[in-house]
């Protein structure tokens, strides 16, 4: 472990242009639960069934009811960690220009990273199916569901469902930014959903040295990353920002 955060660290001093690909693993330690693995979302329920906008459209009120009133429940009260903050740390060191997420939850942004894409959009806002007024989520009673505009039309959250495209223009600056970054650090993603997992093999195709953090391997380990560094993402990061802090 050592000895990766050293050769990690190493990297990062010697990179012109790193980027970093999270996913929901960052967030663990503030207290959102993961999709999949242990305490996973889906283990409890069918994201076909609960996360696809067909799904939405069919029943808003029931997806509001059992999968958005709880994404809702812990965002609301979620902080930044020391893996949100490492990432911040580095930004701020000029190791790092951009961090891809998948994560709809905005720590990134509130732990100081100033260039976030969000490859799933955000949890902050909603918007009107009927006007497209886009309204605050914390201003966003859960008194009825699902909750509704002032003009009557149901409000959804500005997330990307399953079945909906990702937002052209994050998914063409992402594989813009993993074609050229010479470091991509790849964080508590299990690299399962495209194509957010195929960003560190285009980082990998151009030569970058793919550094997977996660507690567990994933699909990509030892194939597209170039080492799995296993444990907690608070903890590396914290030790990789120390590790580098050595060498100012
Ligand atoms: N530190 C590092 N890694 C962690 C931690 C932690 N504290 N806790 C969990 N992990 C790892 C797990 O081992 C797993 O590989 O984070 C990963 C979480 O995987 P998922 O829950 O599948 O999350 P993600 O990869 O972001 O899912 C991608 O799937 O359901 C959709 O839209 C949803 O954006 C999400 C996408």
């Amino acid at each position: 472990m050592e000895e990766r955060i050293k050769k990690t660290a190493d990297a990062l001093s010697r990179s012109r242009n790193a980027v970093a690909l999270t996913g929901a693993g960052i967030s663990v330690e503030s207290g959102i639960p993961p999709f999949r693995g242990k305490g996973g979302v889906w283990e409890k329920i069918d994201p076909m069934e609960f996360a696809h906008i067909d799904s939405f459209m069919k029943d808003p009120g029931k997806v509001w009811d059992v999968l958005i009133r709880e994404t809702k429940s812990h965002i609301d009260v979620a902080e930044p960690n020391d893996a949100h903050l490492g990432l911040a740390r580095l930004e701020r060191m000029g190791r790092l220009s951009a961090v891809i997420t998948q994560n709809i939850d905005g720590l990134h942004q509130a732990a100081g990273s100033s260039d976030v894409i969000e490859f799933h959009g955000n949890f902050a806002w909603q918007r009107c199916l009927d006007c497209g007024e886009r309204i605050k989520t914390s201003e966003v009673s859960m008194d009825e569901l699902p909750p509704r505009c002032s003009c009557g039309g149901v409000l959804r959250p500005e997330c990307v469902f399953f079945g909906e495209m990702i937002p052209p223009e994050h998914l063409a600056r992402s594989r813009v930014l993993s074609a050229a970054c010479d470091v991509m650090l790849v964080v508590g993603t299990s690299a399962v959903v495209h194509p957010a997992a195929s960003m560190p093999a285009i980082a990998r195709q151009n030569n970058a040295l793919v550094v997977e953090i996660n507690r567990e391997e994933t699909p990509l380990t030892g194939v597209v990353s170039d080492f799995l560094i296993p444990g907690d993402a608070g903890e590396i990061l914290s030790r990789i920002v120390a590790e580098m802090e050595k060498r100012l």
